[in-house]
């Protein structure tokens, strides 16, 4: 038996022994990203440094990263899906590619975790009109030792990854499979009935990231080739354990034992309802547990977090389970993941205060659909009708969040029926409008180098000066965000700032524009960092050495703060600062949007 906490440490171990030095996770709310709402694999954070910037750590990174991917958000409840996972990778930055990759994955899995190679398959990339078959990898594998017959090429569904935004990074990847059952694929053909069988899981993927993919949708060679490596934990330690499915982990086991000890008796480990709220209320306490405070709303983070936690709700009640219940499971996945991840203790009272409310919110909103629902029943019962329209049962799961089958159960309870394929041609339009809404999201791509947003860090640091010096010197940086229109910077301070105050932030932010402060940076360690007063608030995130930018003119300093960059070299090239909105997004923290003009 292996545990997560075993596996991660000969992963970590044998990466170092390699030369790679271990990076801690990041937020899973992208920070100055504005493409994605949430860090969906571990290469994500490293997007500029993939795209040539120096990382100071050096070119070989290893990092165990928290993940949210709500593509798979249907899935979940099957065998192998996971809203909330971590994945532990490595990294080559521009240094070893292909031949030394595959070898250290071949290492890993077959001496430090003593797998077989009978119980490996491997696929490589087809080849297509992009980029041509990737005989170096598949030749890789055949050295040493993987037999032809367990080497298997697929197309760009299967073995390419990225980029993850529109434009960006990405290549063709290799991918590892495990066999779940003793049992040995003759071809590919067999290969992929078996693998849809559930004979093999994936359980690693090596991309080898050689090509930038451009807006005009050209595939160009990347100057600096990288490997970028992820390894799903939880589906790993399923494999290698011979557990039926991912939730019997030791970070997921103990959570779904928490929810069938709340349900009426009888209900099975695999009941899929139970699976979901396992999965769900883990990934909320995970949203919940960021410093970012993110709370449940309608909106980007929150309203994925709101789903997470509505949808718990929901299939809580088809096990039974009444009353509040949130937070008695969310006390185990705090337990067991607070470990690896001590900003869950840090956040534990905010994380069971807004379960509960919103708990009480979806509450409130079911009692509204439910009055709602009685009185379009009563308007059909007077006029003689027995079906309700399928725009009515849309309304309801609109306005009030009302799920389609609670709808669907009051109506037959009542005698009346619901237009249901009505309703889903609805909601597929809905959903097809939210895609696109998505899509337009996704459109700037990954690490937007663009002049606008280089602007817009250094005009996030002079804000952040700004705001100490002419608000409240305890302030400091809950949060950036940053598109080639607008900066937008959140803060902790409790009140609205006064017209006054904002036009000093914005004066003295143009005072510096207008000096012409020369904008430059140094690497050093934290500590040295820290010496020298420089500002850099998501602390847990940073590496041993970091970059460290300073804006000074002669000897007067304006601003030291630790970032990745980009930034302007001279003050005078941002124009001019504005602040357009300022807005509350949680207790004690506000927002600010500016722009530079
Ligand atoms: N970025 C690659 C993945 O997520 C490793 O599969």
């Amino acid at each position: 038996m292996i545990s997560t906490s075993e596996l991660k440490k000969k992963y970590i171990e044998f990466f170092q022994e390699h030369g790679h030095k271990v990076i801690k996770s990041a937020s899973l709310i992208p920070e100055n990203d504005p493409s994605a709402l949430f860090v969906m694999a571990g290469m994500q954070p490293l997007a500029p440094f993939l795209a040539g910037e120096p990382h100071p750590e050096g070119p070989r990174l290893c990092s165990i990263q928290k993940c949210i991917r709500t593509v798979d958000i249907d899935d979940v409840g099957d065998l192998w899906h996971l809203s909330f996972f971590e994945m532990i990778g490595n990294w080559s930055l521009g240094d070893y590619f292909k031949d030394e990759a595959i070898k250290m994955s071949f290492e890993f899995l077959t001496k430090r975790l003593g797998i077989p190679v009978e119980r490996l398959s491997v696929t490589c990339f087809a080849g297509d009109g992009d980029a041509p078959r990737d005989d170096e990898s598949a030749n890789a594998w055949e050295r040493l030792g993987m037999p032809k017959s367990r080497i298997h090429f697929l197309g760009k569904q299967d073995n390419w990854w990225g980029p993850v935004g529109q434009t960006g990074p990405c290549g063709p990847d290799t991918e590892m499979f495990y066999h779940v059952q003793d049992v040995q694929e003759k071809n590919t053909e067999d290969f992929l009935r078996l693998s849809s069988s559930g004979s093999f899981c994936e359980i690693w993927n090596d991309v080898l990231m050689q090509y930038n993919k451009t807006k005009d949708g050209r595939f160009e060679s990347l100057a600096q080739k990288n490997v970028d490596t992820g390894m799903g934990v939880e589906r790993t330690i399923a494999a290698l354990n011979g557990f039926d499915s991912v939730y019997e982990c030791d970070t997921l086991a103990p959570i779904l034992d928490k929810v069938l000890s709340l349900s009426k008796p009888g209900i099975e480990r695999t009941n899929r309802s139970a699976r979901i709220i396992t999965d769900h209320i883990r990934a909320a306490v995970m949203i919940l547990g960021e410093d970012k405070h993110i709370a449940p709303s309608n909106v980007e983070q929150g309203y994925i977090l709101r789903r997470f936690i509505r949808r718990s709700i929901r299939h809580a009640r088809m096990l039974g389970i009444a009353g509040k219940f949130c937070s008695a499971v969310a006390k185990v996945a705090v337990d067991v993941m607070s470990d690896s991840y001590p900003e869950l203790e840090r956040n534990r009272g905010y994380i069971f205060a807004e379960l509960e409310k919103e708990e009480d919110r979806f509450s409130a909103a079911l009692e509204n659909g439910t009055m709602r629902l009685e009185s379009m029943l009563n308007h059909l019962e007077g006029s003689g009708q027995k079906e309700l329209s399928a725009k009515d049962a849309f309304d309801l799961f609109q306005t009030f969040g009302f799920p389609l089958e609670m709808t669907v159960e009051m109506c037959k309870e009542k005698g009346f029926r619901v237009d249901q394929s009505g309703f889903d041609a609805l909601m597929k339009e809905h959903q097809e409008l939210s895609r696109k809404g998505a899509e337009q999201k996704f459109k700037g791509g990954l690490a937007d180098n663009s002049i606008e947003t280089t602007k817009l860090h250094t005009a996030t640091h002079l804000l952040n000066e700004a705001l100490r010096r002419v608000v409240d010197p305890s302030i400091h940086q809950m949060g950036s965000n940053i598109t080639a229109e607008r900066l937008r910077f959140d803060f902790n301070y409790d009140k609205k700032l006064t017209d006054d105050q904002i036009k000093k932030v914005e004066e003295w932010v143009n005072n510096v524009i207008k000096a012409g402060a020369d904008v430059s940076f140094r690497t050093m360690s934290v500590d040295e960092a820290k010496k020298l007063g420089a500002q850099g608030v998501f602390e847990e995130r940073y590496e041993r050495t970091v970059k460290v930018y300073t804006i000074a003119k002669g000897s007067t300093i304006y601003s030291i703060e630790i970032c990745g960059g980009p930034h302007v070299k001279n003050t005078r090239e941002l124009g001019r600062f504005r602040i357009t909105k300022q807005e509350a997004v949680a207790a004690g923290i506000r927002r600010i949007k500016a722009v530079v003009e």
